[in-house]
């Protein structure tokens, strides 16, 4: 493991299980497998954000899930402080569980709607193993941190806004003292005038504490802001990770170029042509063989994209592609 990385991820896949109907089974087919991750490399830097960007189903929420241990790998390994997961202790572990944290896109399905802020503040202060007697003060605290006050202690989820409610998930996530937080579109289920308070104040606990992030997002424009490198998933891999102004303006990827030939903003201060991709992306119960991106690429090379799988590739300068053209 590399000096100054919290977090490395090496060839990580998560495969779930999928029942194929009796008659098929009858007929000599095996239960298949969902292949959500598929073979990730990755690592995050001590106190860096990592923005991961990718379409609708490309394995982002199961990657984050993985990572912070709530899905069980099929493969490959989760390296934190240098040690792997997996050969964590017990007591290790349960310190793995505190340092690691996540924060979820719909802070109203993930906070209990029948406890108050306090009750639900109270759980994580207790697995801290803050005594009861000081609680409250903590509370307070961890309340003013992300902009609320004693006042919401009595509230419910349901009579707080969204941007508040997103609040109470980001104190719940600081309150056990984390190193390294997932955050999994927090802002995306906001109005977009309070994106950017949740992402201002993000970004200001991230000094005070001296947090690490990985950053989830289906929109570049609402990463590049908050991190320092950005890494495009596809069909449950990896394709290009680079520093954020970087990928902005010099994409290697053929899809990374096409993600952003998208964003009007950007393409016309860069006068940029606008790249459609031809299809959907393909199934991740059937992937194609070869190169992911393969089925959709302009710029595809019959055979050796359609039959070699692509690994990233340091092309200079802090920036990886998966593509057969460098
Ligand atoms: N618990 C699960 N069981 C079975 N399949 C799952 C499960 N969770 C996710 N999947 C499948 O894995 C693939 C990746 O899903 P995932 O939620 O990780 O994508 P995502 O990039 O986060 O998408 P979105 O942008 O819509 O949140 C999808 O095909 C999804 O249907
Ligand atoms: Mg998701």
């Amino acid at each position: 493991m590399r000096a100054g990385n919290l977090l490395e991820v090496n060839g990580l896949k998560k495969y779930f299980p999928v029942q194929r109907s009796l008659a098929s089974r009858l007929f000599g087919q095996r239960p298949g497998w969902l292949k959500a991750v598929d073979g990730v490399d990755l690592f995050i830097r001590e106190g860096e954000t990592l923005g991961l960007v990718g379409e609708s189903g490309s394995g982002k929420s199961t990657l984050g899930r993985t990572v912070v241990g709530l899905y069980e790998a099929t493969a490959g390994e989760v390296r934190f402080e240098g040690r792997p997961v997996k050969e964590l202790s017990p007591q290790e572990r349960k310190s793995f569980r505190q340092k690691v944290q996540m924060i979820f896109q719909n802070p109203y399905s993930s906070l209990n709607p029948r406890k108050t802020v306090r009750q639900i503040l109270d759980v994580p202060l207790r697995m801290r193993g803050v005594p009861g007697p000081e609680r409250p003060s903590e509370m307070e605290e961890l309340l003013e941190r992300v902009g609320l006050s004693r006042w919401h202690l009595n509230q419910y989820p349901h009579q707080l806004s969204g941007g508040q409610r997103q609040r109470i998930g980001i104190a719940r996530a600081l309150a056990v003292h984390p190193r390294f937080i997932v955050a999994d579109e927090p802002v995306s289920a906001l109005d977009v005038s309070v994106q950017a308070q949740i992402i201002n104040l993000l970004m200001d606990l991230q000094e005070q504490f001296r947090l690490t992030y990985l950053f989830i997002a289906h929109d570049i424009n609402v990463v590049h802001h908050i991190s320092n490198r950005i890494a495009v998933m596809y069909l449950g891999r990896v394709v290009e990770i680079a520093g954020s102004e970087e990928l902005l303006t010099a994409p290697r990827h053929p899809y990374t170029k096409a993600l952003i030939s998208a964003i009007p903003e950007i393409s016309k201060i860069r006068r940029r042509e606008r790249i459609l991709l031809e299809g959907t992306i393909p199934s991740p119960l059937n992937p194609p063989p070869g190169c992911c991106f393969q089925t959709r690429c302009p710029e595809k090379k019959d055979p050796v994209c359609t039959q070699i799988v692509p690994t990233l590739k340091d092309v200079g300068g802090d920036h990886f592609v998966a593509c057969h053209l460098y």
